[in-house]
């Protein structure tokens, strides 16, 4: 069985950790460095035309590095090709700026001839990226950004949009991505020092795009805060730069965690600053605490939701647990707190730590697909 049963259209990530782009650095050759072991690579970013490529002239001419084409989708083609050539079941996506709309449909016809997907940059925050409207700016221009998204969605390609947090109103961003029709945001989640953690919950609680989440993760800590807020990925650049074997340590660190708990990117409970998901380990709503505010954003009264969670364990082992705070395994916290009381009840009804958080999983779907608004 898949380890962690990732889809995004027709693509399918081995795991959720994924290179990020780097103009001038990450291109086929770079990217196929990690392909044996990560999620995703996400070359370029490409400039599809020829204003943007004149743009990254004047860059590199103050000190940038960029990929530079004369002829920027033959040029695309060829790293496409060069990526797609092995089958090592790492999913690719191709991060790209442009000013002509047409230029970013083309890139994503060819983006999936190659099985591949396409990233909109709207994250660059270069002056003469932003002075065509390109990159970052985009953020600024919903309406550019939304036209551009439908169009490259009917080419039938896979779409991500690479975005930088806290430009803009990050909540209406996400939702004009999600209604054009976009599978992937991926956020840089730029703060004032690190990531702004927030800003991946916020997206989570109210989008249901695949979240890539981005921004100075660097060791397993720093990756799993942005899971346990709502990432489904969490993306490295900087740090791989530093030491290579980052996004190797995190394969393999995340695959543990899927492995020994079930439900890798498993929120933080709702009072410790987890994503709505996290209504699945909320005990009996009879005391005054963050469930409630929780609820109200959700338009569930403490009754429906009470009940909800009754109705959804029915005929599960959850029903166990007479010894446990609130008479049964339904209000149970997360596996990884400790709780003998909870763990005594899982050893005699020979539920597993993983089948146990696989159930509370779905009971979170299950909640979030009855919210109101
Ligand atoms: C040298 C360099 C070039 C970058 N080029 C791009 C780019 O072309 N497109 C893009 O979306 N992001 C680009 N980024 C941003 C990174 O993908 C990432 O969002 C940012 O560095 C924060 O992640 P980190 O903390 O893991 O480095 C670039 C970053 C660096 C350091
Ligand atoms: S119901 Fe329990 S887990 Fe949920 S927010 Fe309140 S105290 Fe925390
Ligand atoms: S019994 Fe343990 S796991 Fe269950 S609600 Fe109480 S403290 Fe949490």
């Amino acid at each position: 069985m898949d380890t962690f049963d990732l889809k995004i259209g027709y693509l399918t990530p081995k795991n959720p950790i994924a290179l990020a782009p780097m103009a001038g650095i990450t291109d086929s050759k770079f990217a196929a460095q990690f392909t044996d072991h990560v999620g995703m690579v996400i070359l370029g970013g490409y400039n599809l035309d020829e204003r943007t490529n004149e743009a990254a002239v004047l860059e590199v001419q103050r000190g940038r590095s960029e990929f530079i084409s004369d002829s920027p989708l033959e040029f695309l083609e060829s790293e496409l090709q060069a990526i797609t050539s092995e089958d090592t079941g790492t999913a690719v996506m191709v991060n790209v700026r442009a000013v002509d709309i047409e230029a970013y449909a083309d890139a994503a016809r060819l983006a999936k001839k190659y099985g591949a997907g396409i990233e909109i940059n709207a994250h660059c925050r270069q002056s003469e990226m932003i002075e065509l409207g390109a990159g970052q700016s985009l953020l600024e221009h919903l309406d550019t950004l939304q036209e551009i998204i439908e169009t490259v969605r009917s080419t039938g390609a896979v779409v991500s949009v690479k975005t930088r947090a806290n430009v803009v109103d990050d909540i209406d961003v996400a939702q004009v991505i999600e209604k054009a029709g976009a599978h992937i945001i991926h956020i840089d989640a730029m703060g004032g020092h690190g990531a702004d953690i927030n800003i991946i919950r916020k997206i989570r609680n109210h989008t249901s795009l695949f979240i890539i989440g981005n921004n100075s993760v660097v060791d397993f800590s720093s990756a799993k805060s942005l899971f346990q807020r709502g990432a489904d990925m969490v993306s490295v650049a900087r740090a791989v730069l530093n030491e290579p074997n980052t996004l190797r340590f995190l394969v393999d660190q995340i695959t543990s965690y899927q492995l020994t708990t079930g439900w890798y990117n498993s929120p933080k409970h709702i009072c410790g600053g987890g994503d709505l998901r996290a209504l699945a380990f909320c005990c009996l709503p009879v005391k005054p605490c963050a469930v409630h505010s929780a609820l109200k954003m959700i338009g569930m009264t403490a009754e429906e939701f009470a009940q909800l969670k009754l109705k959804f364990v029915e005929g599960t082992p959850l029903e166990y647990g007479d010894s446990t705070c609130f008479g049964s395994m339904t209000w149970c916290c997360k596996i990884t707190k400790p709780c003998f009381l909870r763990d005594g009840v899982l050893e005699v009804v020979g539920l597993s730590d993983i089948d146990f958080m696989q159930i509370k999983k779905h009971m979170s779907e299950e909640i979030l697909s009855h919210r109101k608004k």
